[in-house]
């Protein structure tokens, strides 16, 4: 009886020796789908900026979420980054600050971004492989609660809005938005994965 049981363990620890073997040799041949890696990156930051963004103009008013945008947009994004080993960046051919400008590629890909919208077709990620990185790029819409912000002055914008931004960013070129216009694209950077690892 007693041999008998230990038999059948040994069957089961090789059945599920095999088993385990065969999923791990699917797993390695599949090369990592790149386009999903960079979509969660995107989303997952964007939904930290807009659970804030959202919470701060409920409880203290627009014009102070101007403030923790100028505040907080940095470092949550820059959070987000060091817990994917990432680079994420939100980059505009309009900006508002001016650490935020698109470099010619970035401005190439928003003009992609931008007529593939005006003409109603689904957007598709842009994904490049460059000397051993993934280059990930995504646009960001704006909706009706961006227009606050990034709208039309005295129309949109309040004027103490208007005055706050003009104070904190003097250069500032991302107003006159409508909804579903591209404002900027998620711009993301991270490391290709070895496939003989
Ligand atoms: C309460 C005001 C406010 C609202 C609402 C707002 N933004 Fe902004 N936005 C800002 C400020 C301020 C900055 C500059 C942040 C900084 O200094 O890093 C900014 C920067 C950005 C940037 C980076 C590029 C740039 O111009 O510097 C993008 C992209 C952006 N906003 C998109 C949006 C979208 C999309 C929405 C709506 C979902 C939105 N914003 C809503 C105030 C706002």
């Amino acid at each position: 009886m007693k041999s008998i049981v230990i038999s059948m363990a040994t069957m089961l620890l090789l059945f599920s020796c095999k088993e385990g073997k065969k999923e791990s040799d699917t797993v390695q041949s599949d090369k990592p789908n790149y386009e999903e890696i960079g979509m969660r990156y995107a989303q997952e930051t964007q939904k930290v900026l807009g659970k804030n963004l959202k919470g701060t103009i409920q409880d203290k008013g627009v014009a102070e979420a101007v403030v923790f945008c100028n505040e907080r947009a940095y470092p949550l994004t820059d959070s987000m980054a060091i817990q994917y080993d990432a680079r994420i960046k939100r980059v505009s051919d309009k900006t508002r600050n001016p650490l935020n400008k698109a470099n010619a590629t970035e401005l190439a890909h928003i003009n992609t971004f931008k007529k593939q919208i005006a003409a109603g077709d689904s957007i598709v990620p842009i994904v490049q492989e460059k000397d051993g990185q993934v280059h990930f790029y995504y646009p960001i819409v704006t909706n009706a609660l961006c227009l606050n912000c990034h709208g039309t002055p005295n129309q949109n914008i309040t004027p103490e809005v208007v005055e706050h931004l003009s104070e904190l960013y003097p250069e500032d070129e991302a107003t006159g938005y409508g909804i579903d216009e591209v404002r900027g694209i998620w711009s993301i950077v991270f490391e290709a994965s070895d496939p003989s690892k």
